[in-house]
């Protein structure tokens, strides 16, 4: 029987997700389809109910249910589990469905296909203290990175994920921007600069060391605000493309137990983006 995937979100149609998850079961000769579902906060029980009766082998999950799907999951990954949010389901051969998150390692894979896995050591400093940034900090911690400092304009959501992590400093925006010299690797995991209209920065790069690697999690645009400004101080950038596609590759390894090629949909997806 043909298998089928989806994503489903509030909203939906934006999402790159179909195109890709689809081109990738061609180029790999699956017999699949990927959909996008359009599913409200109010419909989410009854469209669970609906993937499993209609037989979905699995699904991703996105703004604004990767918390609230939970309760519905009959097992989390450990990883899913500690950062409270999923955005990959499996439903396993007894059909039971088994959440993950996917986006963490996502931006690790990313990162690493960059600068390597050489850079373990060096201080790593997260700006921002959201669900992205919790999922990228745990990420870290697992794929190695122990030397992690979390900025946040409220610095007590950055003070309770290093609680949690068990390690790691927090500090606030000014202390950050003073000590920045130090950072070799500098993520932007904010909302900030993605407003239309003004150009804002989450802190300032005055600081920034020559030489160190400044990735960011927003794709649209590939040059944020913040790459361009880390641009002037010679970075290598790692702009948020290749999160986007790693956390896609990974669910497809969950699903199908193969690694799609990234190489290939990140060029193909930067040819859209610019
Ligand atoms: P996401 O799931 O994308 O991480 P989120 O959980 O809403 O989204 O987190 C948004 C992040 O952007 C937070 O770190 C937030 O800072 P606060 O915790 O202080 O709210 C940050 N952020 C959003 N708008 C900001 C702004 N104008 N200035 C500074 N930080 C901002």
């Amino acid at each position: 029987m043909k298998k089928w995937f989806a994503v489903i979100g509030d909203p939906i149609a934006h999402s790159k997700s179909p195109n890709m998850h689809n081109a990738w079961f061609e180029e790999m000769n699956i017999d699949a389809a990927y959909i996008p579902l359009h599913v409200k906060s109010e419909n989410l029980e009854s469209a669970i109910s609906s993937l499993k009766t209609l037989g979905a082998s699995g699904w991703n999950v996105t703004i604004p249910h990767k918390q609230t799907i939970i309760p519905f999951l009959d097992e989390l990954d450990p990883l899913a589990d500690k950062m409270g949010a999923v955005n990959t389901v499996v439903r396993l051969q007894d059909g039971r469905l088994k959440g993950y998150n996917t986006d963490g390692a996502g931006f690790v894979h990313a990162l690493e296909e960059v600068i390597g896995k050489d850079n373990k050591d060096q201080e790593v400093l997260l700006i921002g203290a959201g669900g992205a940034a919790r999922g990228i900090a745990f990420a870290l911690q697992l794929f190695g990175y122990r030397k992690l400092t979390i900025t946040n304009r409220t610095v007590e959501k950055a003070e309770d994920i290093i609680v949690e992590l068990g390690e790691g400093k927090a500090m606030s925006i000014k202390e950050a921007e003073q000590s920045l010299g130090k950072f070799g690797i500098v993520i932007q995991s904010t909302s900030v600069g993605l407003a239309n209209g003004e150009v804002k920065l989450p802190l300032s790069l005055e600081k920034l060391q020559e030489g160190a690697i400044a990735a960011d999690i927003v794709y649209n645009p590939l040059m944020t605000p913040f790459l361009l400004e880390a641009q002037k101080k010679n970075v290598t950038i790692v702009n948020g493309l290749g999160m986007f596609v790693h956390q896609g590759a990974i669910a497809y390894n969950y699903w199908l137990e193969q690694y799609p090629n990234t190489n290939n949909m990140i060029k193909r997806l930067t040819e859209e983006l610019v």
